[in-house]
């Protein structure tokens, strides 16, 4: 329960917490994928889930190895459709990873990262865990492309509705559902208090109230100074997993270095309005067929406050 309790600060998208564990014996738990947290629109095979299932088994396997304990993972035992593990504890053999120190610093950042360059030297503990951009014209191609790709997934009704309906505005609506897109903070909690945020104005992208924050993350993805790529070479589930796990040490290591580092996943996502995005990034960055998983932005940023999640008990799958 307690590697568990860290594996739930995982990054995972929309903050869904798709997780749910059964425990089985003493010593075992099975992990599922919960299918009613799906994203159908801006996920629709579920790869970035998927993904987020591969961070939290990463971080519950630092969690264990901290406290000198291992986990032996099998991974879909029952089939892509089952659960996504299967894992035994087991005293001893667990090593601490020096990763796990940054665990509870590590944030998506979402804000915009200041002028700061990333040169080669605050990179270098990253260059093991994903492709880096950190200057040229690859690094201004994935900047444009990611730009572009987010107002298209804006523009897309289906895709930004999806966003909305999973936007928690203030603090007793946070509370009551400490997942998807918090939107917290003195003005907000005000307002959604008495009542002044309408949902169906947001769904309006040119209501003020929708337009700032799309506008931030316009200028959130243009101000970054370098990038990530994390692929894999083919696109399995156990791939997408490898990924999730490449991503949570890539997140750790950025942390430890100073760095802020935030997914933005519109290029690669696998609706028709992105489409253009999606082949033109794999194109010029995945040559040989690969899958890319992963684009992060990276850079320097003032450090942001934690985001919200559902307490361990109410991730517990009770059989
Ligand atoms: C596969 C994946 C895709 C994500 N895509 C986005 C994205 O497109 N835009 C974004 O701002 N954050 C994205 N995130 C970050 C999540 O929103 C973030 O992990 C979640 O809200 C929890 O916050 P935390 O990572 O700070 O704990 C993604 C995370 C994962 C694992």
């Amino acid at each position: 329960m307690r590697a568990m309790s860290y594996a739930l600060l995982a990054p995972n998208p929309h903050n869904r917490q798709p997780w749910e564990a059964e425990l089985v014996g003493d010593d075992g738990l099975l992990i599922y994928r919960d299918k009613s947290r799906n994203l159908p629109f801006t996920d629709p095979l579920s790869r970035q889930l998927t993904i987020g299932m591969g961070c939290f088994l990463e971080l519950m396997e630092m969690a264990a190895n901290q406290e000198g304990n291992s986990i032996e993972t099998e991974l879909f035992p029952q089939g892509v459709d089952g659960p996504v593990a299967s894992c035994r504890f087991a005293k001893g053999n667990g090593k601490p990873n020096p990763l796990f120190v940054h665990v509870m610093e590590r944030r998506s950042h979402k804000d915009k990262f200041n002028d700061r360059r990333v040169t080669v030297e605050s990179a270098a503990p990253l260059t093991s865990h994903a492709q880096l951009y950190l200057d040229g014209e690859d690094r201004d191609t994935i900047r444009r492309i990611a730009h572009e790709a987010w107002w298209s997934e804006v523009r897309t009704p289906g895709a930004w509705k999806e966003s909305i309906d999973l936007l928690r505005v203030g603090k007793s609506e946070i509370n009551a559902n400490p997942d998807g897109i918090d939107a917290g903070g003195p003005l907000l909690d005000t307002l959604a208090l008495f009542g002044l945020v309408d949902r169906k104005e947001l769904l309006d992208i040119n209501n003020p109230n929708s337009r700032g924050p799309i506008e931030d993350t316009a200028k959130a993805i243009l101000s970054a100074p370098a990038y990530t790529l994390t692929l894999t070479p083919g696109n399995s589930r156990i791939e997408q997993i490898i990924a999730g796990r490449k991503w949570l040490r890539l997140n750790l290591t950025a942390t430890g270095a100073g760095l802020s580092l935030r997914p933005v996943s519109q290029a690669l996502q696998e609706y028709k309005e992105v489409k253009v995005h999606f082949d033109e990034i794999h194109r010029r960055f995945a040559p040989n067929g690969e899958t890319i998983q992963i684009l992060g932005l990276l850079g320097f940023g003032e450090r942001l406050t934690r985001s919200p999640r559902w307490p361990i008990e109410s991730r517990i799958r009770h059989a």
